[in-house]
C-alpha cells in the first residue's frame, strides 16, 4: 500500500495556489507550511484550541457544486470556490478536499487590524519595562498589522501589576489578553488544573483556584508560552533585556531524558534556561528544578585552578576545603598527575555519569593506558514524575554503558573499588568529578591513599583529601554529547566560558593521556569523536555536525 493512500492527501488553495495536504491537518499549520504564516495568540500547537482570540481570521471557501454533487472547475482545471461571507478561524479547523483560503485578503488584514485594536484598548503602555519586549506576539503583531493609533479615548481599566501566583512566576495582570493558553498549559500537560480566569469583561482576570497557589514543578512552561509579558519568570523578572541575550542551544543534563534548551547568557553570565523544541524528547516543555539549576556554576568556591598538596602549604588556597593545598601551573599539576598514575600499584577511576561521551571514551582509554583495575561510575537515582524528570538523575548514564565505563547495573563496581582500598590493593584513586565519599569509601580510606587525584568544577566532601587537583568545566561551558535514556545522541554546547584557568575536561585527560603515550592527534573535539566513532559501533557513521540541534536516534539497544 502506498503511503499516499494510508495518508489520506486533501487538495487546498491557498492565497490562489493549490496545494496538498495530508488529512487531519490544521488550516493555520497548512497555512504555515507552506510560507502563509497566520498571526494566533491562543492557538498553540501542542494545546486545545479554544478560538478565543480570534486573531487567526481567514476567508474560507469551500468548492463550489453541480446538483449532483461534482465541483465545478473554472478555466485552469481546478474547482471554483464559493467563499462563505463571514472570515473564519484557522486555528480549530482542520483542512477539508477543495478548500479555499485566503490569508492576505482586504477582510483578513481588516480583520486583524480590529483584532489588535480590542486587544490594546485596555493593554499598558509598558513596553519600554516590559520584560516580553523583544519577544512579545503583542508588539509584533501590533506592528504588522496594528493601524499604530487608538481611538479610545476613556481610561485604560486598572489592574494588579504584581501578582505572585506561585513561588516561580508573577503575573502583570494589566498585559493579560486572555487568551488561555496558561490555564490550558496546567491542565493538558501538567494536569494540574490549578489556573482560571474570573470576572467579567473587561474586568476578566486570571487567578489561581482558592486555596490554590501556582507551585506545580512546570509552571514556568506557562511563561513560555504566555504570547505577551503578563506571566514573567520571577527569577529573570527585570535582569536583562532579552535582545541582549546570546543563545546557545544545548541540551538539559539534570536527568537521562536529556531535554533540549536554550541558554540565555550575556558576557560569560547565563540569565536563564528556557526549553527547546524536540518533539521525540520534550516536546517544547521543561520541569522548573532543571531550567533554574544553573546558578551553581557561578559558585564563589568554583575551582578556577590547578593545585597539589604540599604538606607544608604555608598559604592555604582561598578555595573553602582546600588548605593543605597550594595553587600551581597546569604543567606542574599534569606533571603531578602523571608521576601518582605512573607510580600507582592498584588504580581505580570512578568517573561520572554526567561526563560526555567523549570525555568517558578518553577515560577508558586512559584506564587502558595505565591499567587501572577498576573503573565505575557513580549512579544517582530519584523520583521519576512521569513527565519529563527520569529516575536516573545522571544525563549520560547511555553513553558510560554503551563505552562500557560502567556495565548493566551502574555503580556495580563501587563496593569492590570500597574493599580494594580498605584492603590497601588500590592505593591511587582518579576522581572526576564525583565524591568518593559517595562512592561508599569512608575519610579514613581515602586519607590512607597514596594519592588522590580531582578533575572537577566544584569541590566537594572529598576533595580537601586530594593531592591534584584539576579544574574542569560546567556543562554550559563545553562542547561534547551525551546519550539519554532513549539512546538519543544530543550536542551539547558552549554558552558562557570556563571562569579562571579551568578547562574543558576533554582537554585535561587527552594532555593526561599523552603524557602517558596515547592520545596523539586528539587536538580537536571532532578528532576525538572521530576516533570514538571508529572504536564503538554504536557510534559509527556519526559525527558531530551530523548529530545536528535535534539529535540522532542510536539503534544500538
Ligand atoms: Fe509591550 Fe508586549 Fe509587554 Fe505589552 S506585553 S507591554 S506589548 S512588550
Ligand atoms: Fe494568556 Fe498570558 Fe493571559 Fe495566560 S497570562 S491567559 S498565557 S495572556
Ligand atoms: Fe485562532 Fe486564537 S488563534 S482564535
Amino acid at each position: 500500500m502506498s503511503t499516499e493512500t494510508e495518508i489520506q492527501m486533501l487538495n487546498v488553495q491557498i492565497d490562489g495556489k493549490w496545494h496538498r495536504f495530508p488529512k487531519g491537518t490544521r488550516v493555520i499549520e497548512a497555512c504555515k507550511q507552506v510560507g502563509h504564516f497566520i498571526p494566533h495568540y491562543c492557538y498553540h500547537p501542542k494545546l486545545s484550541s479554544p478560538g478565543n482570540c480570534r486573531m487567526c481570521l481567514v476567508e474560507m471557501g469551500m468548492p463550489r457544486m453541480t446538483p449532483e454533487r461534482k465541483p465545478i472547475l473554472g478555466a485552469d482545471g481546478k474547482p471554483e470556490i464559493s467563499w462563505i461571507p463571514r472570515p473564519q478561524i484557522s486555528c480549530a479547523q482542520d483542512i477539508a478536499e477543495g478548500m479555499g483560503i485566503r490569508t492576505d485578503s482586504p477582510m483578513v488584514k481588516e480583520c486583524r487590524n480590529g483584532v489588535m485594536e480590542f486587544l490594546l484598548i485596555n493593554h499598558p503602555l509598558d513596553c519600554p519595562i516590559c520584560d516580553q519586549a523583544g519577544e512579545c506576539r503583542l508588539q509584533e503583531f501590533s506592528v504588522e498589522y496594528g493601524n499604530g493609533r487608538s481611538r479610545f479615548l476613556d481610561e485604560k481599566v486598572k489592574k494588579p501589576k504584581r501578582v505572585e501566583l506561585g513561588p516561580r512566576v508573577t503575573l502583570d495582570d494589566e498585559r493579560c489578553i486572555l487568551c488561555t493558553r496558561c490555564i490550558r498549559f496546567m491542565r493538558e500537560v501538567a494536569k494540574d488544573d490549578v489556573l482560571g480566569i474570573v470576572d467579567r469583561g473587561s474586568h476578566s482576570t486570571l487567578t489561581c483556584h482558592p486555596d490554590r497557589i501556582l507551585d506545580n514543578n512546570y509552571s514556568l512552561n506557562t511563561v513560555d508560552i504566555c504570547p505577551v509579558g503578563a506571566l514573567t519568570n520571577t527569577d529573570f523578572r527585570f535582569k536583562m533585556r532579552v535582545w541582549f541575550l546570546k543563545e546557545t542551544k544545548t541540551i538539559d543534563v539534570n536527568c537521562g531524558t536529556g531535554s533540549n534548551i536554550v541558554i540565555g547568557s550575556r558576557e560569560g553570565k547565563i540569565y536563564r534556561i528556557t526549553p527547546r523544541q524536540n518533539d521525540d524528547v520534550n516536546e517544547c516543555w521543561l520541569p522548573d528544578s532543571h531550567r533554574l539549576n544553573f546558578k551553581y556554576i557561578d559558585r564563589e568556591d568554583r575551582l578556577r585552578e590547578p593545585y597539589i598538596r604540599t604538606a607544608s602549604a604555608e598559604s592555604p588556597a582561598s578555595t573553602a576545603g582546600l588548605s593543605g593545598h597550594q595553587a600551581t601551573t597546569w604543567d606542574q599539576a599534569l606533571a603531578h598527575a602523571v608521576r601518582d598514575l605512573q607510580a600507582a600499584e592498584g588504580l581505580a577511576i570512578i568517573a561520572s555519569g554526567r561526563m560526555t561521551n567523549e570525555e568517558l571514551y578518553l577515560t577508558r582509554r586512559l584506564a587502558a593506558k595505565l591499567g587501572a583495575a577498576e573503573l565505575e561510575i557513580l549512579p544517582r537515582q530519584g523520583e521519576p514524575d512521569g513527565l519529563l524528570i527520569a529516575a536516573d538523575r545522571n544525563p549520560n548514564t547511555t553513553g558510560a554503558q554503551i563505552l562500557k565505563v560502567t556495565g548493566e547495573t551502574p555503580g556495580a563496581r563501587l563496593p569492590i573499588i570500597a574493599s580494594g582500598i580498605e584492603s590497601g590493593k588500590i592505593n591511587t584513586l582518579l576522581l572526576l568529578g564525583e565524591s568518593a565519599l559517595a562512592c561508599g569509601i569512608s575519610e579514613a580510606a581515602l586519607a590512607g591513599l597514596r594519592s588522590v587525584i580531582v578533575m572537577d568544577m566544584l569541590p566537594n566532601a572529598s576533595t580537601p583529601f586530594s593531592h591534584v587537583v584539576l579544574p574542569s568545566s560546567a556543562f554550559a561551558e563545553k562542547r561534547g554529547s551525551m546519550v539519554n535514556l532513549k539512546s538519543r545522541i544530543q550536542r551539547l554546547n558552549v554558552a558562557v566560558p570556563a571562569p579562571g584557568l579551568a578547562r574543558d575536561d576533554w582537554e585535561i585527560l587527552r594532555d593526561l593521556l599523552v603524557a602517558l603515550g596515547d592520545g596523539e592527534g586528539l587536538t580537536t573535539l571532532e578528532e576525538v569523536f572521530r576516533a570514538m566513532a571508529a572504536d564503538c559501533p554504536a557510534f559509527a557513521g556519526l559525527t558531530l555536525s551530523r548529530i545536528g540541534d535535534l539529535g540522532v536516534q542510536l539503534d544500538h539497544a
